[in-house]
Formats: structure tokens, sequence, C-alpha cells
């Protein structure tokens, strides 16, 4: 997010309706909260513009509301309230919550479509294939698991074939890969540019953007006069983007166009960095400045989901142990873009350790000492005199944190935080204004006070837009209070707070003891012994990896069967860009078939008669429908991959050890 122009738009995807909000859900937004808050914090404040909402069209919803015997609207109006009640429960301060069933939004969408058409990007043609219904995505039939599977979620698919616009995607693969070339920090984090890179690097195949086979969806524009048709979800969706600031309508708001960040999930983002720039480029609209994709959170290493029956209520968990709490574990735990897996133990580590210990204490034993030894005055004056290091290293860890809320590192940017909180509590544990006060050296001992207490502002005012009413109780404890004037002086000038009064307050992290440990309505099979089990199963690898460093016993890597194989028959598999059927002898009655990945390297040719290394104990897998039973060994570098082989011949079943 390294630009810093002056309106800043930021965006969570929007919800489909299918699905109550889990803690998946709740991450995005927190994210999106905590930048929206970031920003006008320092300053932008009417010049943010904060976007959620649901996407309600589709055939998953209007399947899911059937399931209820309930008409799709009456069913998205229902789970969208859901979505809406639960961010104004936690104070997420979106400026517009958008649904796809608003009138100007399917407006906007049917302008959109209708600039696509007529600047010749859209076409009609008949689209033959499979569509995933629960990913709303088509599969080429080379990418199908067992030619049935989906690959992203392995459901079944169901064959399609019906009329259908088509929107020419092939025409901006150059300009795409452009894009990314010129604008690295356009995909966040930058090693997810990589694999979209890669991926149209492969090409681009036209988009089908239309179904006619069912009707719960926005209709053509009436220009087009093709009443049968309903657009595809993707297409309405993506364009809530634009249709938010009243493009197809008013207008009004489009100067916040483009967006600063669009923050999504890993699964979402080839539609955000693929179709939606080539939409906007198609459309003449700018291109957003970062699409910036977070990764899962799990439960014992699989993505949570509500089909997988793991997921974890967000409102449960707040109410437990403190929305701010787990808003500041959520965006501490994690770096971004990688998995996390969820636990109620992580959580209450989090809340006992990084803000009861560090946080909570360090205030408390300044209103301690302070009320004590000076009933709560402070004075500022002696800080440069007595705690000019501590303090020169506070403003130089702060005068850089900001950058890593630009590459959304948000557990980067809470680490740097509590670095300086490390120092204030070093400087009390050194300083000893206890034993400086029974030396008769109150200047000291004041010095030390309001240097920890100049430092928990400071802490104060940054953490403020993950943690927004704590922060304020923190302020005002020591006399002031947080705004964007607060942030320019202290932040930004580097003014110490002078002379203030502190108030006594409650321990605002009470100790949270682990037989407290929540049993949600979602995991009540789940007991906090598995938590454990699954901890203690962490702690074991860790050991092992720590004492033997990944190191196998010769019982270990003699329970893989290697053995030399000869290939008595080799071929093409059909429609595959890379896979090789072969028959290979290793001394058994008869042949194995082995599916190898290795079409882009070997010719059938290059194999009949050679001989090659097997795992032989693999258990039998099906690739595209065909059984493989063995895995041949290979190496692989930049150069392309080379099997690897024994150097004289072997009988076939040769073992290899
Ligand atoms: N409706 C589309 C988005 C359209 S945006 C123009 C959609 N909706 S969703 O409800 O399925 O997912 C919304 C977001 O929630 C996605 O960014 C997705 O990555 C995120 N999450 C859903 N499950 C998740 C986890 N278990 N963990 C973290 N986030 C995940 O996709």
């Amino acid at each position: 997010m390294s630009d810093k122009c002056k309106k800043v738009y930021i965006t969570t995807p929007i919800y489909y309706v299918n699905d109550v909000p889990h803690i998946g859900h709740a991450y995005t937004t927190i994210i999106a909260d905590t930048l929206a808050r970031y920003s006008r914090l320092v300053g932008h404040i009417d010049d943010v513009f904060f976007l959620t909402g649901t996407d309600e069209h589709g055939q998953k919803i209007e399947q899911a509301a059937k399931a209820r015997g309930k008409s799709p609207q009456e069913y998205a109006d229902e789970i969208s309230g859901r979505f809406k009640e639960l961010w104004d429960e936690f104070e997420i301060s979106y400026d517009k919550f958008i649904r796809t069933t608003d009138e100007d939004h399917m407006r906007g969408v049917q302008k959109a479509f209708e600039v696509m058409y007529n600047n010749g990007d859209i076409y009609k043609d008949v689209y033959r294939g499979h569509y995933c219904v629960s990913c709303e995505t088509f599969f080429p039939e080379t990418q199908l698991i067992d030619n049935e599977f989906c690959p992203e979620c392995g459901r079944s698919t169901t064959m399609v074939e019906e009329e259908s616009y088509f929107f020419r995607l092939s025409k901006y693969q150059d300009k795409l890969l452009e894009w990314y070339e010129n604008n690295p920090e356009c995909i966040l984090p930058k090693s997810k540019r990589n694999e979209v890179i890669n991926f149209v690097k492969n090409g681009l195949e036209d988009l089908s953007i239309t179904r006619t086979s069912f009707d719960w969806g926005v209709k053509l524009p009436e220009s087009i006069n093709d009443p049968k048709h309903v657009m595809y979800v993707w297409l309405d969706a993506l364009m809530n983007y634009v249709t938010a600031l009243g493009y197809g309508n008013d207008e009004k708001l489009m100067d916040f166009w483009p967006a600063k960040v669009h923050l999504i999930g890993k699964d979402i983002l080839r539609f955000h960095a693929i179709y939606w720039p080539a939409f906007l480029m198609s459309l003449g609209l700018k291109l957003p400045k970062h699409v910036a994709a977070h990764g899962w959170w799990t439960r014992n290493g699989e993505k949570m989901s509500k089909s997988k029956g793991n997921v974890v209520n967000p409102k449960e968990i707040a109410d437990a142990y403190g929305l701010e709490n787990f808003r500041y574990f959520m965006l501490r735990e994690v770096p971004f873009g990688q998995d996390g897996d969820f636990s109620q133990k992580a959580l209450i580590d989090r809340i006992n350790s990084d803000l009861g210990n560090d946080l909570g204490n360090l205030l408390n034993r300044i209103i301690g000492m302070s009320g004590k030894y000076f009933d709560f005055n402070v004075k500022s004056d002696g800080v440069k005199t007595y705690h000019s290091t501590e303090l020169e290293e506070v403003e130089s860890i702060l005068s850089n944190i900001e950058e890593y809320l630009y590459e959304i590192q948000t557990n980067r940017y809470l680490e740097e935080l509590w670095k300086t909180l490390r120092i204030a509590n070093k400087a009390i544990d050194t300083g000893m204004p206890w034993a400086k006060m029974k030396e008769g050296k109150e200047d000291e001992a004041m010095a030390t006070i309001a240097l920890v207490a100049n430092i928990l502002a400071k802490v104060a005012v940054l953490l403020h837009p993950f943690m927004p009413k704590t922060t304020q109780k923190i302020a005002s404890a020591i006399g002031f209070e947080i705004n964007t004037e607060s942030y320019n002086k202290i932040i930004k000038n580097n003014e110490l707070l002078g002379d203030f009064k502190i108030e006594k307050i409650p321990p605002l992290f009470p100790r949270i003891e682990e037989q407290q440990l929540l049993e949600t309505s979602t995991q009540k099979s789940e007991t906090v012994k598995e938590e454990k089990k699954v901890k203690m199963e962490e702690n074991k690898k860790q050991n092992d990896n720590e004492s033997g460093a990944n190191l196998i016993t010769i019982d270990q890597f003699f329970q893989t069967q290697l053995k030399v194989g000869t290939v008595v028959e080799a071929e093409e598999v059909p429609k595959s860009k890379k896979l090789l059927k072969l028959q290979v002898d290793l001394g058994e009655e008869k042949p194995r078939q082995i599916i190898a990945g290795i079409k882009e390297w070997y010719s059938p040719d290059d194999l009949k008669g050679s001989q090659v290394c097997v795992v032989a104990n693999l258990k039998p897998a099906k690739l595209m429908g065909m059984l493989s039973e063995g895995m041949l060994l290979a190496a692989k570098d930049d150069d392309g991959l080379c099997l690897i082989r024994p150097e004289k011949s072997r009988k076939p079943g040769s073992s290899i050890g």
C-alpha cells in the first residue's frame, strides 16, 4: 500500500449468502477495518471509503434457498442481514454495505456489460464444459480429477452445454503481464505475484460470462435483447467494487477509484488478479493499486468451511475473550498470506502474554509507582536527560513501522510495537525508580516513569486501529485522547506528553486460565484434550527436528521400497499436457501401470525398453481416472526434469538401497 494518495478506498470481498459468517470472513473484514481506521487516524478522515457487503446471486444461492423452501431473495435477505448484524456488533467501520441484489448495483453491472459488448469484448457462442456450482467456476476437462471432480473443492462438477456470451479474456493476456511487470506491488504478498504470472503465461481462454440454465442473476441489458441469459455471478460480484461508488448510476463517488486495496483470501486471487483487471481494462477504468491475498484459517490443518463442519463462530469467540483481544490475536498470530490454525489455547496465550504481561502490566506498573511516589502527577521534562538512549531507540523503531502496514504485514507491525514495550519494561528494571526514591534521586525516578508513560502513549496511538477502545482507555489513563491531532504530535513530531496526571483504571487484560477454554457450539465434539494432543504432537515434531535436523533412521528409509523397472509400453494420455501412461516390468507377474507427469521432457519412444527407478510400495492412486501403481524417481531443476536410472542394466525388480 506504499503510495500515499489522498483518497483511500478499501474493500473486503462480498460474502456469499449461502453460509453464515465464520472467523475466516471475520479475518478479512478485521484486516480491512484496521487499515481503514489507520488511514483515518493518520489524517485521511473524510477521504477513506471502506466497502463490504454480500454476494447474493448464482446457482449456489438459488440451490441453498430451494433446499430451505425459501425464495432466493428471502434467503439472501436473511443471511445478508446476519453478516451486517455481525459487522455492526463488531463495530466494523464500513462506509457502505453493498448487496448484489441492490437495484443500482444491478443497473451498474448491466451498464458495464453494455460497454464491454459495444467495444467488441463480448461475443456469443456455445459453452461446453464442466461447472462446479460450489466454486461457481468453469473447468476444462484436463483440470478435473478423475474426469469429474472439481480440482479446487473436490465436489462433483456438472457437464454444461449451453449458449453463452464470452468475454475476450485472451485478448488481455499481454496487457495483464505488463501490469504485473510494471507494478511489482500490485499483488500482495509479493510471492503470490509469481503464481499469477505463471498462470497467465500458460495462456488465457475466453471466459463464459452468462448462463441460461437458471434464473437467479442479473439480466442482460435491454439493448442486447436476450432475456434468457443471466450474468455469471463473478462478473456481477466483481463489479460491486465500482457500482458501490455509483458506476453506471450517479458516479458520485467515482473519485475514490481506483481502489487502494482489495483484501481477499487466496482462494479468490485468480478472479481478482486476472479477471477483474481485464474487465477494468475493457471498461477503460484504472486498475486497483493492490490486490492483497491472505491465507486461510484452518482447524487441525483443514480449511475452515461450513461444508466440513469445522467452522468457528467469531461472535462466540469475541464474547468469550473480548472482541479487541480477538482482533489483536488474528492480526498478530499469522503472517499475512500464510495459513493459520485456529486454537483457543494460542488465543489465550496471546492475551495472557502479549496483552496481559507486556502491555497491561506496564500500565499497572506506572499507575502504581506514579501514585505511590508522586500522587499520580507526572512530568516529562527529565526524560531526555536520563533516558535519551531509550527514547531514540523507540523513535527509530517507530519511524519505519508504517511500512509494514503498507505491505499488510500486521504481525510484523505488532512485533515492532512490542519491541518498544520491551524497552520500557527494561527501563523500569534497570532504572529501579523505587531504589532511586530511597536514594533521594526523585528526578531520575520521575524520568523513568515518564519515559514509560510516553512509550505507552506512542504504543496506544499506533495500536489504536487494531484495538480502538482498549487503546482509548490506555490514553485516557495517561491523560490524552487518541485522534489525528495526537497522532501528529506524539508519532509524527515525537513530542512528549509534558506534565500530566495518571488515572488509576482496573486491569485491562485479566488473566485467563486454560480451564476457561470455551466449548463453542461449532466444535462441541472437539475436546480440549484434542487441542492439547495436537500441541503435543507439534512439540514432539519440533523436538525431533531440533535434535535430529529432520534425520531419519535406516529402518525408516527401508520402509520405502525402491526397485529397478523396465518400461515395456509407453503412450501419451489423451488431452493431458503432462501425463504419459507406462507399463513397467518390476519382475512381478505382470507389468505395473504407472501414470507419470513427464510428457514435457520425454516422448513414449524415448522410454520404451529403457530402465527406470520406481517407488514400488506407494498406495495406488487415480490420475485422470487411470490407476497409477508406483512413481518414477526423477530430479528437477531450472533446466528441466531427468529420470534417475541405474548406471548399468539390472534385472527388473532388483531392489535399490
Ligand atoms: N462471493 C465471493 C467473493 C466475491 S468478491 C467480488 C466469495 N465469497 S465467500 O463468502 O466464499 O468468501 C469470502 C472470503 O472469505 C474469501 O476471501 C475467502 O478467502 C474468505 N474465507 C472463507 N473461508 C476462509 C477461511 N477458512 N479462512 C480465511 N478466509 C477464508 O468467495
